[in-house]
């Protein structure tokens, strides 16, 4: 009996040995490429960043995207904290970063030194959306300016690793992506639910997110993922699919720019982690509005 132990803790360990060392660094950015800055492209960078990236990256104690302990990673792998995106270049990440670089990281999930993170993935993001983050990034906000400060180093585990590196791969870098027209909502809707990320917590679960074809995330749209609120409180995300009794099937589209901008839905107000996306304008939220009620109710009753 006791040998079949053994046997069974070698062959466990032999496994986690053989996918740990799986590939663990991925080539990087090679092409030379520079952020072309204007008014317009800070104005929108900032649109961007407050609604893509704000929900991991900005700290509400301080109102800067110094960087946070991501509650939503279990525990058992390890502990993970967003980075500072400020300009300091003693603890913030971007100054590191070419724009080349930068881009490629959000297109791939390559960081800078071969690492591969998944959080921020965003393989369908146009070029004039990637060119207006860094343009954001790299000004004079006072959200972005330098704070030499960190909230924590992100440490994987055995686990962690091993989970990383085999639930989720880089994307080859899809090249020309243009964001939709405001003449088309559905198509700019869908663009904005795919690269916001909204059904990143409205779907089955964190770890069967299909990036490059969001819609055939598993449980897509359809909501159930238990999340961390306030004080680390159990909270689910809602079916937002526009099903008439387990969806937002009857919410008129001035609810919906209420629940979106405001947290606040028709029958009650709205906890963390479901941000408040103040800064989309209200033709973008009508546009997710348009692009929700055209995707195929799910009948999934989620306890509020
Ligand atoms: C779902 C949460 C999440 C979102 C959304 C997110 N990030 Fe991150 N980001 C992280 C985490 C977590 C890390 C740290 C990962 C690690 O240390 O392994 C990180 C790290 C980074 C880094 C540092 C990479 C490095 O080399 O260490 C940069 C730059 C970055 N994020 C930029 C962005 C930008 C720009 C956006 C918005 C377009 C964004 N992130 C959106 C969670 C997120
Ligand atoms: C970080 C996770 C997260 C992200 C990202 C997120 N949500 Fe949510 N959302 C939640 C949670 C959790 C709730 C439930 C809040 C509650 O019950 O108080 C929720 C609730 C909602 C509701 C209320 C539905 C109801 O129950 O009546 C709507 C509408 C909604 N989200 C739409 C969106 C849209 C659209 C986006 C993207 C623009 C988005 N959410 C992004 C987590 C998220």
């Amino acid at each position: 009996m006791k040998n079949y132990k053994w046997l069974a803790a070698i062959s466990i360990m032999m496994t986690a040995i053989i996918i740990y060392s799986c590939k663990t660094k991925f080539n990087t950015a090679k092409a030379g490429y520079k952020a072309t800055s204007t008014p317009r492209a800070f104005e929108r960078g900032k649109v961007l960043v407050y609604s893509i990236c704000a929900g991991c990256h900005y700290n509400r104690s301080v109102n800067k995207f110094i960087g946070n302990k991501i509650d939503d990673v279990p525990e058992i792998i390890g502990s993970v904290y967003s980075a500072n995106l400020t300009r300091s270049k003693s603890h913030g990440i971007p100054p590191h970063y070419s724009d080349a670089e930068l881009r490629y990281l959000l297109k791939t999930g390559v960081a800078r030194d071969g690492r591969f993170i998944p959080y921020m993935l965003r393989p369908n993001m146009a070029e004039e959306d990637l060119n207006d983050i860094i343009v954001y990034l790299r000004s004079d906000d006072p959200a972005v300016a330098a704070a030499d400060t960190t909230v924590g180093i992100t440490h994987y585990n055995m686990i962690g690793k091993t989970f990383m590196n085999t639930t989720a791969k880089p994307l080859p870098y899809i090249k020309g992506v243009k964001r939709p027209s405001e003449n088309n909502p559905v198509a700019l809707g869908a663009y904005l639910v795919d690269n916001i990320g909204c059904f990143h917590c409205h779907s089955k679960s964190l770890i069967a997110i299909n990036y490059l074809h969001p819609d055939q995330t598993k449980g897509y749209m359809a909501g159930g993922m238990k999340l961390k609120g306030e004080n680390g409180v159990s909270i689910v995300a809602s079916n937002i699919t526009p099903d008439k009794n387990t969806g937002i099937g009857n919410y008129t589209q001035a609810q919906f720019l209420k629940a979106i901008k405001d947290g606040e839905a028709p029958d009650r107000k709205l906890h963390p982690p479901m941000p408040k996306f103040q800064k989309l304008s209200d033709n973008e939220v009508d546009a997710i509005y348009a692009y929700i009620l055209s995707i195929p109710p799910q009948d999934n009753a989620v306890k509020k």
